[in-house]
């Protein structure tokens, strides 16, 4: 168990960490992505670290227009994809570095992975375009941990089939789909394994839980200079 440094005067030390981090959530649906980074945040401020939780596609207003156009537009795939980076470009520049900047841990739930299993694992858009355009959207930027929630498609299907009808034009894709978009992913881990986790999400939630703060205090560990006990 890591331990909050505490000085005499009560301050937080690891409040006076000038740099912040950006942590992305990341796998197909039904993995319990939301409740971990409630957990992830919570054990953070506990920690008294300042946190931001934000989305993807989403994040600024902009971001945000853009969500609503993606999410509920059929279009082609690589229109679907220059969007998706047209709002990580904004969400990086107005959201997440200002508040790196201020020392601010970001917590955001999903980035550019998913774009590299949605739109060129499982959409057809090329997975060298996308790179491409990461290199020139992006300039290399890219979060320090991901957590990448990795379910069987039919795990992940049983468990969402109780939730009310599909709320995006994604939820309505036929199981290849997924499928496809899991590849993507666990290929996205392959190529980045020093920064994506890979977690199994078929045990219950208070045990995968248990492995993402392991890992989270792993990280802390590694990265940060505070006299962790
Ligand atoms: P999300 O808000 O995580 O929705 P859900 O709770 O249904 O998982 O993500 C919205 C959808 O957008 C999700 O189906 C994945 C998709 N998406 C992409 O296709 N490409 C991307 O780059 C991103 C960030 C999301």
């Amino acid at each position: 168990m890591l331990c909050a440094n505490i000085n005499s005067g009560g301050d937080c030390l690891m409040k006076k960490q000038k740099q912040g981090y950006l942590i992305s959530f990341e796998g197909v649906d039904g993995a319990g992505k939301s409740s971990h980074i409630a957990r992830v945040k919570a054990r953070l401020e506990e920690l008294g670290f300042e946190c931001l939780q934000t989305r993807e596609p989403g994040g600024t207003p902009v971001g945000e227009a853009i969500r609503e156009l993606v999410l509920h537009h059929d279009m082609d795939v690589n229109t679907e994809l220059l969007l998706m980076y047209a709002a990580r470009r904004q969400h990086m520049v107005e959201t997440i570095q200002p508040a790196l900047d201020r020392g601010v841990w970001v917590i955001t739930d999903r980035f550019e992975d998913s774009s590299f299993a949605y739109q060129a694992g499982a959409g057809g858009a090329s997975w060298e375009d996308c790179q491409q355009l990461s290199k020139w959207a992006l300039k290399g930027f890219e979060p320090t941990l991901t957590f990448l929630f990795d379910l069987p498609i039919a795990v992940s299907q049983s468990r969402i089939q109780g939730r009310a009808g599909a709320s995006d034009k994604f939820e309505e894709k036929p199981t290849g789909y997924f499928e496809a978009v899991r590849a993507g992913f666990i290929k996205r881990s392959q190529l980045n394994p020093r920064r994506i986790r890979l977690i199994d999400a078929q045990p219950s939630e208070s045990e995968v839980g248990e492995t993402v703060l392991a890992e989270l205090d792993k990280f802390m560990r590694t990265h940060l200079n505070l006299g962790l006990a």
